[in-house]
């Protein structure tokens, strides 16, 4: 074996009790009121989204540049799955914008973030799909979508995992959506709150004990 452990040598996991990342994801379960959308349920439709924009895409023609921009941290298992689900040639650049920092469950404004920034110098010819976890009040997408824009790339589409029923955005123009949910603080499957529970693989809805009156650091 050149790289990697020997698999017997890999620690077997022990009764569940004894093992402290169960314990842990048995505490991170006792947070969860309820299970909105199941993995099974994401997984199906992420499939049935990825045929949709794949078509689409493909109708652009062999020669299209594609440019994938997923917003972060949110997005990132969303756009894993999404991206693997699209048999088309395409680049990824990643950025970060933070809209809810902290223990916060309402926007405080959308900031593109410095550090992570991949953006290029210029989109032009490349068609753009842009990816985010969530339209909420949807200043995040105006934002990227406005810097996209001023990058002068060949088109820009929009697509998301969630968007919540909040009567602000029902005319928001957004592409592509995987499910419509009503207007709770969700996490799971990329959303967090206060940085945790990103790594649920369901999309569910925390007890009302959990989301702490907002104390933004
Ligand atoms: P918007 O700019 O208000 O549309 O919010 C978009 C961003 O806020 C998303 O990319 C998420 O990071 C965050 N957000 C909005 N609603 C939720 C939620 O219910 N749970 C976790 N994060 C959320
Ligand atoms: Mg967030």
């Amino acid at each position: 074996m050149p790289f990697g452990r020997e698999p017997s040598s890999i620690p077997q996991p022990g009764p569940l009790s004894s093992n402290p990342a169960t314990a842990t994801l048995a505490r991170m379960k006792q947070d969860i009121r309820e299970v909105l959308i199941g993995r099974g349920a994401i997984a199906d439709r992420i499939r049935a989204l990825a045929d949709q924009i794949a078509a689409d895409l493909a109708g652009l023609g062999d020669n299209a540049e594609i440019t994938i921009i997923p917003i972060l941290t949110g997005s990132f298992i969303f756009v894993a799955d999404l991206i693997r689900e699209l048999p088309l040639k395409m680049q990824i650049r990643l950025i970060s914008v933070s809209s809810y920092p902290g223990m916060s469950t309402t926007s405080k404004g959308a900031r593109l973030s410095e550090q992570l920034n991949q953006l290029p110098t210029s989109l032009t010819g490349r068609h753009v799909l842009i990816v985010d976890d969530i339209l909420d009040s949807g200043q995040t997408l105006r934002l990227v979508t406005d810097v996209i824009q001023r990058l002068e790339p060949a088109s820009v589409r929009t697509c998301v995992l969630l968007r919540k029923q909040r009567p602000e955005i029902k005319h928001f123009p957004v592409n592509y959506v995987c499910f419509d949910i009503p207007d709770e603080f969700v996490v799971g499957f990329g959303l967090d709150y206060n940085d945790y529970y990103r790594n649920l693989p369901d999309i569910v809805a925390l007890r009302s004990e959990v989301l702490e009156t907002e104390t933004v650091s």
